[in-house]
């Protein structure tokens, strides 16, 4: 003895080995890919704070769509940016919404694509909040009233499955209440349930023009500090009838989706936000990292936590990396 008996490095010395031994495996089927609309025709406006990412018209939207499923990946989730907004967020209830007419587009032209919305008023309302406003307060239960509509316009448009971000209390029961009773008992409910109030969120809020115009979110997202408080939300969400549970954002809470890994049995997804993409497009840009690793071992990281579904703005460049020979 006083000889290492264990070398793990025995392990390490070839690729084919390595290769043989890994444990965690990506694949373009983990990804599903935030796509964001605009109105017009042949508009494909860059979004300054998110390199390498786009707000499209809905016929360039279709055919990015139909690029990620040749890819292998097989959902988006789409996020509006309407012509106007007002007080309660109407433009995202219409039935004739962008994100409704951008659903029925991509459905009818790039079928075995999921489309799926995302449910929250944030994008549509003037001041920027997640609810209807009152006196400065957000109200919830007057919300779930225009969360439920919502949804249900996304499910007449024919979406696939409806992923409530909002964080109002109870919206997963109203929505899966309305949803029923119109007739879309079989449409899934991926639900936003740790959602943190982040900094990480700022590029979006750029890209969908939705920062609040006073005060911030916490008051409805949750406090960055709170991991037992994250695994109650997430509790409540699965006994309101969720589908899918969603922790966001991603790297910065690992322990999170760790945890909620082991604790439940339902799929699980994570959200690589926009502060994550950009930080990692930053630092390549300024030649400090290099963007295809960083971008490959953030989204191992985040799957190796207990991801079963990585929502990110690298799918299409993480799919493309995967399908040419390494
Ligand atoms: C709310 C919503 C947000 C994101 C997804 N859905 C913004 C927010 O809560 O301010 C952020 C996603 C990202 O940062 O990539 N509709």
């Amino acid at each position: 003895m006083g000889f290492p008996i264990h070398r793990l490095r025995r392990l390490r010395q070839q690729e084919p080995l390595r290769r043989m031994v890994r444990e965690t495996h990506l694949s373009p089927a983990d990804f599903i890919a935030p796509l964001f609309v605009i109105e017009g025709h042949d508009c494909r406006e860059a979004i300054g704070s998110m390199p390498g990412q786009y707000r499209l018209s809905i016929d360039l939207l279709v055919k990015e769509a139909a690029e990620l499923r040749t890819l292998g990946i097989p959902a988006i989730i789409l996020f509006g940016i309407p012509a106007s907004k007002d007080e309660r967020g109407s433009s995202g209830l219409d039935p004739n919404g962008i994100v409704q007419r951008a659903v029925k587009a991509v459905k009818q032209q790039v079928p075995n694509l999921m489309v799926i919305t995302d449910v929250c008023i944030d994008e549509y309302t003037s001041h920027g909040h997640c609810g209807i406003v009152r006196d400065g307060k957000i109200l919830n239960d007057e919300t779930l009233d225009c969360l439920t509509a919502m949804a249900r316009t996304h499910a007449e448009a024919g979406a696939d499955m409806v992923a409530p971000s909002d964080m109002m209390d109870g919206r997963v029961a109203a929505i899966r209440r309305a949803l029923d009773r119109a007739g879309f008992a079989d449409l899934p409910i991926m639900a936003y349930a740790a959602k943190f109030s982040s900094c990480f969120y700022a590029p979006f809020r750029d890209a969908a023009h939705s920062t609040p115009h006073f005060g911030d979110r916490q008051s409805y997202q949750m406090d960055p500090a709170n991991a037992r408080e994250a695994l109650r939300e997430i509790d409540l969400d699965i006994k309101e009838g969720a589908d899918i549970i969603m922790v966001k954002p991603a790297l910065p809470y690992l322990d999170i989706i760790a945890t909620a890994r082991r604790r439940i049995l339902l799929p699980l997804a994570a959200y690589q936000v926009s502060g994550e993409y950009s930080m990692i497009k930053a630092a390549a840009q300024a030649g400090w990292l290099d963007e295809s690793r960083a971008m490959m071992e953030s989204l191992l990281a985040i799957k190796r936590a207990g991801a079963d579904l990585i929502l990110t703005y690298f799918a299409k460049d993480a799919a493309q990396l995967l399908r040419s020979p390494q």
